[in-house]
């Protein structure tokens, strides 16, 4: 089974960034660039970031009418990133467009993955009743977003590590199940609630996760690193 460790470059100025990734020599990380970094520093700095060797996450969660993102996705796989990704409740039209956009733009032949996001994890059952006006069971939207996604012809989705079982169950080995929310059992949580260590990752069945402050924020960053890679690949 596929597996490995993203680590999520939440940060806003190019310094910080290349300040941070100076530090990996070894083994160079797989990375997340999220809104914050993109909005900031645009494409140059995926650029550069791919020029020394890292493969790339660009998680922007698009979502709009099919003809905006199948055209956005070919100007985003021309970035020759690695995975990107849509909200999937823009529909199985938006996410069939996306993957059409990223086949025609990619580079060398080689689609990056594509992965929906189904439910946020900060979305609780309350704000989906109130404010989306679904009354169903979360983990059945997850399911059932995640099934579109898949018939789609999308990679796989963002999603908690305790849900990785039953993805992988309904869906099988191969539909990928990316998942934020890591914590060791000796630190904080910080805003995230379902978390999981690496370990427990590993066992539930992910096939990456994506680890942010406790890489990011620590004393030896490159040392909590390789103690993920230890413990989940
Ligand atoms: O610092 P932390 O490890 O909580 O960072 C997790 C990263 O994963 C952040 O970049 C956050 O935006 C992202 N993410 C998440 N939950 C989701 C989707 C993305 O935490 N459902």
């Amino acid at each position: 089974m596929k597996r490995d460790v993203i680590v999520a470059l939440d940060f806003s100025t190019r310094e910080e960034t290349l300040v941070f990734l100076d530090c990996f020599t070894n083994r160079k990380p797989y990375v997340k660039v999220g809104m914050e970094l993109f909005y900031a520093q645009g494409i140059d700095i995926i650029r550069e970031i791919k020029r020394r060797g890292h493969q790339v996450f660009l998680d922007l969660k698009l979502h709009d009418i099919p003809n905006t993102v199948k055209k956005s996705m070919k100007v985003l796989a021309g970035l020759d990133i690695d995975m990107v990704n849509v909200h999937a409740a823009g529909t199985s039209a938006m996410m069939q467009a996306a993957v059409e956009g990223l086949a025609a733009g990619c580079l060398h032949g080689k689609r990056p993955l594509l992965i929906a996001v189904t439910q946020l994890t900060s979305t609780s059952q309350q704000q989906l009743k109130e404010d989306l006006l679904i009354d169903k069971p979360i983990k059945d939207v997850v399911a059932h977003y995640a099934q579109r996604a898949k018939q789609a012809g999308l990679d796989g989705i963002v999603c908690s590590p305790l849900e990785s079982g039953v993805i992988h169950h309904l869906h099988g080995d191969e539909f990928l199940t990316i998942t934020p929310g890591i914590r060791f059992a000796e630190k904080g949580n910080d805003d995230q609630i379902r978390i999981t260590s690496p370990a427990q990752a590993k066992a539930l069945g992910s096939n990456y996760i994506v680890v942010g402050r406790p890489i990011t924020q620590a004393a030896d960053p490159v040392a909590v690193y390789h103690r993920c890679i230890e413990e989940f690949v």
